[in-house]
């Protein structure tokens, strides 16, 4: 039988106690995910406590305040604290979501915090994007166009615009494709549902004539059809939409494009 191990310098050790409970409150533990490339240690999960009657609703509340009043050296990403720049995806209570939108009294018991699983860590809840970013740009995600370019603006009917609806609204946070079992083993050649669900947000564009090219770049055995209808995309993504149905139009328009 094979025998996996984890390397060694992998594994997640006990971390450091940062500060207890303290007098009366409602009192919370946090867990969170520390590694630092510089310092040639394994990851660990260090514990902080917070009073969540002094603390904001969202768990990226709760993370801002162990960073401003605990611990700052904690490195996370944020921006927007609304859900729209998709920058604070991490994994919190075991399932991939935005910081700002997830609320802490949604989660009993200790909150545990990890960054976006199976990508390279840059430092504690930073994931190194350049691949994601890289595949997403491979898919060319921009109106492509023959026609003679318009004096004012390319018009589209209201029913075509309809067509973009639970495609365009997609914030590239990435919750869906770290989620995604066939992205973990195959991101290398798979492009995975969020790069996936913009291909076809192009795809269904009425005003972009560049249809033919962009499935012909699809037509291979990896970069569309490693998805296995596994649906973890669209049990996670924060924005409540369906990347696995976005793949499933795509190869319903390869095929019927063969009849
Ligand atoms: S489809 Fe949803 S989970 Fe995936 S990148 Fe877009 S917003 Fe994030
Ligand atoms: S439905 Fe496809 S893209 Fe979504 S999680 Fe499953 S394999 Fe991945
Ligand atoms: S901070 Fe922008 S989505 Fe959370």
């Amino acid at each position: 039988m094979v025998e996996l191990a984890l390397p060694k310098n992998s594994q997640i050790k006990k971390g450091k106690r940062w500060n207890e409970r303290n007098g009366e409150g409602n009192w919370k533990e946090i867990k969170v995910y520390r590694w630092a490339p510089e310092d040639g240690e394994n990851p660990r999960l260090d514990s902080y406590w917070l009073n969540l009657d002094e603390t904001g609703p969202m768990v990226l509340d709760a993370i801002i305040k162990i960073k401003n009043e605990i611990d700052p050296t904690l490195t996370f990403r944020r921006s927007c604290r609304e859900g729209i720049c998709g920058s604070c995806a991490m994994n919190v209570d075991g399932s991939n979501t935005l910081a700002c939108t997830k609320a802490i009294d949604e989660i009993s018991g200790t909150i545990n915090i990890y960054p976006l699983p199976h990508m390279p860590v840059i430092k504690d809840l930073v994931p190194d994007l350049t691949h994601f970013y890289a595949q997403h740009r491979s898919i060319q995600p921009w109106l492509q166009t023959e026609s003679t370019t318009p004096e004012k603006e390319w018009k589209q009917s209201h029913e075509d615009r309809q067509e973009l609806d639970g495609l365009y609204e997609c914030i590239l946070c990435a919750c869906c494709s770290t989620a995604c079992p066939s992205y973990w083993w195959n991101s290398d050649r798979y492009l995975g549902p969020a790069a996936l669900l913009q291909a076809q947000r192009w795809v269904a564009d009425s005003r972009d004539e560049a249809t033919g090219e962009r499935l012909d770049d699809l037509e291979d055995p990896f970069r569309i059809y490693r998805c296995h209808t596994i649906l973890n995309c669209a049990r996670v993504c924060p924005k409540g939409l369906n990347p696995a149905k976005a793949i499933a139009e795509l190869k319903k328009k390869m095929v019927e494009r063969r009849t």
